[in-house]
């Protein structure tokens, strides 16, 4: 449904997006993850034709881009800011995106009372956006974004900042497009939505696609490693804990996690005691320590040397 090759694009001196490829079939919700200004937005931005290419070609259904409308017309996209009049109404909102789209009468009236279904809005429909809370109002931007029945979705980080009641309306939502057949491209800098919505997954890191597949194999990639997370009795001896560990044998990095010390290495029941002992003999008291199977955040700190949540 979506082909993308070679997509480049640059700002003054920095390159923002290096030579990103890759393709989404239908029925299948493609997650781009990395942490920000990894790039994320500006490729997407160019695969909609919001933003001008330096280089690349971008395919929709067998369609470039470039041959415009009918291609466009595919793609539905919501941004990551809203983009609501907020003194109109839920619905009048609707109907005025359903008149960009050039649809009119019956159908659009149909469409706009599918969307606000969709998105679980129909009862707060008639009262003014001003008065939504901010998931409502991303609700609300991502009925905008299906109301003309896109083949192509492409979500730019949706959860950020929503309630948890918006995020799984959100995810149920994406989970019954993808369903019905739509091709969804999901971008986020959160590992646990990418692991839990995403058939395949890219992660990109400042401006390259650093490795593709599914979350099976991309954890494969790894070997027989595992992540061992260590807690400190005191806090502030995290970071020298991170420079004991590092280089010990079959450790392949270290970083503090939320107040954790978190250590991928080898698998093996013989690497635990050299470690922790490692950090006794510098004065570190250990509070306690789990092993853990490596997740998407492991591939990522393998593959850059930096944790995802940096
Ligand atoms: N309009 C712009 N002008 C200059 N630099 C930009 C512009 N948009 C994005 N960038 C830069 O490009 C890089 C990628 O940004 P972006 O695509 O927004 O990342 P992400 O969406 O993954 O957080 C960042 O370094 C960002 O600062
Ligand atoms: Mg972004």
């Amino acid at each position: 449904m979506l082909s993308v090759r070679g997509l480049q694009k640059r700002f003054g001196a920095r390159v923002a997006v290096d030579g990103v490829s890759f393709a989404i079939k239908p029925g299948e919700v493609y997650g781009l993850l990395g942490p920000n200004g990894a790039g994320k937005t500006t490729s997407i931005s160019m695969i909609a034709g919001i933003l001008a290419r330096d280089a690349g070609e971008v395919e929709i259904d067998g369609l470039d881009i470039d041959a415009g409308p009918p291609a466009r017309a595919q793609i539905g996209i919501v941004p990551q800011a809203i983009t609501l009049y907020l003194d109109l109404t839920a619905r009048e909102n609707l109907h005025f995106w359903g008149r960009m789209y050039d649809r009119r009468g019956d159908g659009l009236r149909r469409a706009v009372e599918e969307a606000l279904q969709a998105v679980g809005l129909t009862k707060r429909a008639d009262d003014v956006v001003s008065t939504y809370s901010g998931g409502m109002q991303r609700r609300l931007n991502l009925a905008c974004g299906i109301l003309h029945q896109p083949k192509l979705l492409i979500l730019d980080e949706p959860t950020v900042g929503v309630d948890p009641q918006s995020r799984s309306a959100i995810f149920e939502l994406v989970e019954r497009l993808r369903d019905e057949g739509t091709a969804i491209l999901y971008t986020t800098h959160y590992m646990e939505e990418a692991e839990r919505l995403c058939s395949r997954i890219g992660i990109i890191d400042a401006g390259k696609l650093i490795t593709e597949g599914t979350r099976s194999e991309l954890v494969a990639d790894l070997g027989r490693a595992v992540r061992i997370e260590i807690g400190l009795e005191h806090d502030e001896g995290l970071e020298r804990a991170v420079s004991v560990v590092t280089g010990l044998e079959g450790v392949h990095s270290a970083a503090v996690v939320a107040e954790r010390l978190h250590v991928f290495a080898d698998e093996g029941a013989h690497r635990l005691p050299p470690l922790l002992t490692a950090l006794l003999n510098t004065g570190l008291v250990v509070a306690n320590v789990k092993v853990v199977e490596p997740s998407l955040e492991d591939v990522f700190l393998r593959l850059t040397g930096r944790m995802l949540r940096d």
